[in-house]
């Protein structure tokens, strides 16, 4: 059992609040062009551990939102996405997205390059991950051959996400939609790694959430956010050893920080972490910076 934190979403003139999540705030959109549209913002929160700190990043909803859009246009090629407009109103200029309204899939769509968090955990415990074998003598942070797609379900808030097998995913949205998934999800994959490689970052895993438009053709449409480092691990290349914990263009400072003896934290004690120093902010702040400067060569 886990806790989140979350204070209430902010009001919007011409939205109506439907859902936070532990980062972001979910809209519709009541007036206006886009009425009936999804407005979703991404806040400054932060989360570890599945709490979301009391502290937050001062323009991380901003930089993560521009790296998502940044993804969704170097993707375009390969899959439709739900972006229709970033005209939003002024109190969430720059963090927030008008988007298209699906239908989502309830399947969180992971891809993985390289193993490690519940990934090695379940290799460790049973050579396969989702019912996929991996051969022996992997590590942490071990370069798989070939991609995997390891789908999740998505948990309740509060809850950690679940890895399901393929099977599962079939079971649960039919053996078209799940092949269709596992394709686009490991297409899609592909070419983000390859374009953040080129950069000096190896994309270890990323999750991805696909739709349909309601009453649509079928078309699968790539939703969400993408490629942030709240949904993907990102290492830097040239620190890369398998063996060891990577270091890698997240919140990996802060969970280094409530850890250690400096915070005073203690994480069995269910109580959240204690406000972070300014320090930690700067640095955790900087990083985030530095990931969408190193990937999308544009200065924030
Ligand atoms: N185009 C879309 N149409 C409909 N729903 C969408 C679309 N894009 C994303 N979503 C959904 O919007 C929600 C965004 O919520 P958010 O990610 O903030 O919180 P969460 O997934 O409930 O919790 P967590 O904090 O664990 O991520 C998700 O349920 C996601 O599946
Ligand atoms: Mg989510």
């Amino acid at each position: 059992m886990t806790l989140a934190n979350i204070p209430p979403a902010p009001e919007l003139p011409g939205a109506r609040h439907l859902h936070s999540g532990k980062v972001r705030d979910l809209y519709e959109l009541t007036e206006g062009p886009h009425a009936g549209k999804l407005l979703m913002v991404a806040s400054d929160r932060l989360s570890i551990f599945d709490f979301v700190l009391e502290t937050t990043i001062p323009d991380k909803g901003e930089i993560l939102t521009r790296m998502s859009l940044w993804w969704f246009d170097q993707l375009a090629d390969l899959v439709p996405n739900h972006v229709i407009s970033t005209d939003v109103p002024e109190a969430v200029r720059g963090r927030a997205v008008i988007c298209e309204r699906l239908d989502m899939f309830p399947v969180e769509c992971v891809a993985r390059g390289y193993l490690t968090g519940s990934g090695l955990l379940d290799y460790r415990a049973t050579g396969e991950v989702c019912g996929i074998a991996l051969p022996a003598g992997l590590d942490d942070g071990s370069r798989l051959e070939t991609p995997i797609f390891t789908p999740a379900t998505k948990a309740d808030l509060g809850d950690h996400d679940e890895n399901v097998s393929y099977d599962a995913v079939v079971a649960t949205v039919g053996a078209d939609t799940a092949a269709a998934l596992r394709e686009l999800t490991l297409r899609v994959y592909g070419r983000a790694e390859e374009i953040a490689r080129g950069k000096g970052i190896l994309l270890a895993d990323t999750k991805f959430e696909f739709g349909v438009a309601p009453g649509g053709d079928g078309t699968i449409v790539l939703a969400d956010e993408v490629l942030t480092p709240d949904s993907s691990r990102y290492w830097p290349a040239d620190d890369w050893q398998p063996g060891r914990a990577q270091p890698s263009y997240d919140k990996q400072i802060v969970r280094n920080w409530a850890l250690s003896p400096e915070s005073g934290w203690d994480k069995s004690s269910g109580e959240a972490p204690p406000p972070l120093p300014p320090e930690v902010i700067e640095r955790t702040r900087s990083r985030y910076l530095e990931a969408y400067e190193l990937l999308t060569g544009e200065r924030f």
